[in-house]
């Protein structure tokens, strides 16, 4: 009895790595689990929440004082579903828009 072997040659092919790249359904405008609303978008949507936006509109304060504000709103007033990566980006925006001086 002999036993014949295929011997299976495995040619193992370059992965091609766009083979399995997906690209990211696009967010409809607007909705909060868009990827990447812009800075403008979070401040309007997550700090009129509570109160009209004249509130930090009206204000003139610097970074550090934004921030001061911003943390205040979440752990004084419980805005805690505004995640640590929004605030900085809010945080950003009020200083570059309302900043002191501005
Ligand atoms: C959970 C509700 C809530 C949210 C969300 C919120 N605020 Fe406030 N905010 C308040 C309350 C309450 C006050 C104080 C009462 C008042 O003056 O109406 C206040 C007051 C302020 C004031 C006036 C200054 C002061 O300290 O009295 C500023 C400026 C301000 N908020 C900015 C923001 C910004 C910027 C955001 C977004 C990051 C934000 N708020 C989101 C509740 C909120």
């Amino acid at each position: 009895m002999r036993a014949t072997h295929y011997a299976a040659a495995l040619y193992l092919a370059a992965a091609a790595p766009w083979s399995s790249a997906q690209e990211p359904p696009p967010a409809p405008d607007g909705s909060p689990t868009a990827a990447d609303p812009s800075p403008r978008q979070l401040f309007e949507t997550n700090c009129g929440a509570c109160h009209s936006l004249d509130l930090p509109e009206s204000q003139r304060l610097n970074r550090q004082t934004w921030r001061w504000v911003v943390t205040d709103m979440v752990e004084q007033f419980g805005a805690t579903w505004i995640t640590p990566e929004q605030q900085d980006i809010i945080v950003e925006y009020l200083a570059e828009n309302y900043g002191a001086g501005k």
